[in-house]
């Protein structure tokens, strides 16, 4: 009897034990879900009368003659690849059991990290970009879902429940984006979260990305483009508004048939009082394009 006896009837376990239902072998938790070099137990009890029972495991293997239930415990789990088996050698059927854990080791990414690819600086609205989101070990990837938010927005939800790994694994997520430019300055960010079940912490944990604040290039655009008519009257101050919005910022220069006022150089709006009448075009330009619009001073009509 003792150690012999012990490794036969572990020999003669593995080739004939069953596990399941008539196992009559219970774990406690059955599930357990662990933080890399986190502390973990879990008891294996048996239901019925039981000769040999203990556990088979890498790290940390037990078996007791005497008693019930037996404990698998580990101070620090650093094992990704543990798979603790509980068995029992009962004396009478189903004779041998066996039960695995259902074990999760998992750690948070080292970092999550977000990029453009293959540009930098601003982008220009209606082209295609991809933003590249990489997550640097993380376990088990599983489940790792990857959120992609734009603003407070979730507008991509990558899910890696096809992959399996124990280990920690490098993984990436690529967004194509077509900007517009009502997304100028907006700030896209993508957000790793272990959804590990019930067993796991709870809010599941996450690590988010820096920001990353696109910045989208657009031509001038007029709030008002429509020619305006001005009425004239000898030293009223009038309001010439050329507002246009773009980015970069739209440039202003002024042409007219009359005489142009140094101070209206590069004025996006000029109120004065001292205009002549005629037609005034106001230009505003960036990087992208030049656009133009005009202003009519008419003396007012006597009488009128
Ligand atoms: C980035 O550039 C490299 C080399 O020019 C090319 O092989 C790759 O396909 C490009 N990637 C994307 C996403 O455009
Ligand atoms: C100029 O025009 C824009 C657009 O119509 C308007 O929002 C802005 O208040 C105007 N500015 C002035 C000083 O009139």
């Amino acid at each position: 009897m003792g150690n012999n006896f012990v490794t036969w009837i572990l020999i003669f376990y593995m080739f004939h034990s069953v596990s399941g239902e008539g196992c009559s072998l219970i774990l406690k938790p059955s599930r357990v879900v662990v933080g890399f070099g986190e502390a973990v137990s879990v008891s294996c009890e048996a239901a019925r009368p039981v000769r040999v029972l203990g556990w088979e495991s890498a790290i940390s293997a037990t078996h007791t003659q005497e008693d019930q239930s037996v404990q698998w415990k580990v101070d620090s789990l650093i094992d990704w690849i543990e798979e603790p088996i509980c068995y029992g050698v009962f004396h009478t059927a189903p004779r041998q059991c066996e039960e695995k854990l259902n074990l999760v080791l998992y750690k948070t990414p080292d970092s999550v990290s977000i990029t453009q690819v293959n540009h930098t600086g601003p982008m220009v609205e209606g082209k295609e970009y991809t933003l590249l989101c990489e997550v640097q070990n993380i376990a088990p990837v599983q489940y790792l879902t990857l959120r992609w938010y734009r603003g407070q927005t979730e507008v991509y939800k990558h899910s890696f429940s096809d992959l399996t790994s124990s280990s920690p694994v490098q993984v990436s997520s690529t967004l194509v984006i077509t900007p517009t430019k009502a997304e100028n300055g907006a700030v896209y960010k993508c957000v790793a979260e272990l959804e590990l079940g019930p067993e796991g912490p709870q809010p599941p944990p996450t690590v988010s990305s820096d920001s990353l604040t696109s910045s989208v290039y657009f031509p001038p655009i007029f709030l008002s483009p429509d020619t305006e008519i001005l009425d004239w009257t000898l030293g009223a101050e009038i309001t010439l508004n050329c507002s246009a919005t773009g980015n970069p910022a739209p440039i202003y220069s002024w042409e007219s048939s009359q005489p142009i006022q140094d101070k209206m150089e590069g004025e996006e709006i000029v109120t004065t009082s001292s205009l002549l009448p005629g037609t005034y075009t106001c230009t505003a330009s960036n990087t992208l394009e030049k656009k133009s619009k005009q202003f009519i001073v008419k003396a007012k009509t006597k009488g009128v």
